[in-house]
């Protein structure tokens, strides 16, 4: 393995910097030319490729984005586009690639080796923490701790008003950032994709908590369990209380990585390069249970099945 490129694609996550500047340092370390793709699929497909020296990621472990920028180019579900981008790393003599990213972007890197022989691995990088094979997404610490914060403010407030806020946390498909903030935020109530949840129980919790003497109740809303402003619609119908929505939105995937996420990404990187340097391919790295581990890039969707119904009632039982 002469000559490695990597590429940060799908939506973006604190830390992304963290593992590209983890790859370009060990490759380099072991005289292995990197070269940066711009812009994840797009760029590859567009050629827009360049090499990289250790300057180019000195000083990034702590910065939230991506150097490399991203992107999401559907058409990379096309073969033939697939091949057109893999001709530009073949034409430069690049061997493997290291795709930093979620579900979407290992499927893509999947298909470049099946297809091309291009060995790839994947770094799990997505707030999301959607990703079998890895106990964490790099990105998803630094998120959770950005909505923590923002529990911690709405609080305020809404005790000052003796508010009902709803608070919608990002996560499409996957309720562990709406879960856990729940959880450690100290939440009355939590609404994910995964678990049906009925808007009169909840309404029974705020009647609760007020029958207490309770002044506030923060509900955390995924944005995958239903429409907030509905659910808001909804619950008005059912309790006095003056109820206010916030919308968390982006500021969820900016900022700098955590301590966490950032020794993630570094682990998962220098393993990537390990992995090609001995040859392996097709697969993904992830932190399990303290341990550095390797997986197909095919686990990652296939075995994605990691809501705790255990947690969503602990989660409901500290409500009241
Ligand atoms: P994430 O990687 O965070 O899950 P996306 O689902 O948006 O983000 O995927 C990122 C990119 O990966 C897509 O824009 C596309 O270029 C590529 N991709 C997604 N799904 C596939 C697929 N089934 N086959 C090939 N490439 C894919
Ligand atoms: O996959 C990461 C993520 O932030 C999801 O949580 C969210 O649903 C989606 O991306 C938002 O995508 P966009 O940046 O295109 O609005
Ligand atoms: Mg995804």
């Amino acid at each position: 393995m002469k000559k490695i490129a990597v590429l940060t694609s799908g939506g973006d996550s604190q830390g992304m910097n963290t593992a590209v500047r983890a790859v370009a340092k060990a490759a380099i370390s072991k005289g292995i030319e990197v070269y940066g793709i711009k812009r994840g699929y797009k760029g590859m497909l567009e050629d827009q490729i360049f090499h990289m020296s250790s300057l180019d990621v000195s000083g990034i472990a702590d910065q939230g984005g991506t150097i490399l920028l991203s992107a999401r180019l559907p058409e990379f579900k096309n073969p033939e586009i697939r091949a057109k981008a893999a001709e530009n790393l073949k034409k430069r003599g690049i061997e493997g690639l290291v795709v930093i990213g979620g579900d979407g972007s290992f499927h893509g890197a999947h298909h470049l080796y099946e297809e091309h022989g291009i060995k790839t691995i994947g770094i799990p990088g997505t707030i999301d923490n959607d990703i079998a094979g890895t106990d964490y997404t790099i990105g998803y610490d630094t998120a959770l701790n950005i909505i923590l914060d923002a529990i911690s403010k709405l609080k305020d407030t809404a005790i000052s008003h003796e508010r009902t806020y709803l608070v919608e946390v990002m996560g499409r498909n996957c309720g562990d950032l709406a879960l856990y903030s729940a959880i450690a935020g100290g939440a009355s109530g939590v609404m994910i994709p995964e678990i049906k949840s009925s808007i009169e129980d909840i309404a029974e919790v705020i009647k609760k908590r007020r029958s207490q003497g309770k002044l506030y109740d923060i509900i955390v809303v995924a944005e995958g369990a239903g429409n907030v402003l509905e659910i808001e619609k909804e619950l008005s119908k059912k309790v006095d209380t003056s109820i206010r929505v916030t919308i968390l939105g982006h500021t969820q995937r900016g900022g700098s990585p955590t301590a966490s996420d950032r020794i993630l990404a570094t682990k998962l990187g220098i393993k990537a390069v390990e992995l090609l340097i001995e040859g392996k391919a097709g697969l993904m790295v992830g932190m399990q249970s303290g341990k550095v581990t390797t997986h197909t890039l095919s686990y990652a969707w296939e075995n994605y099945n990691k809501t705790s119904e255990e947690d969503y009632k602990i989660a409901n039982m500290l409500s009241l």
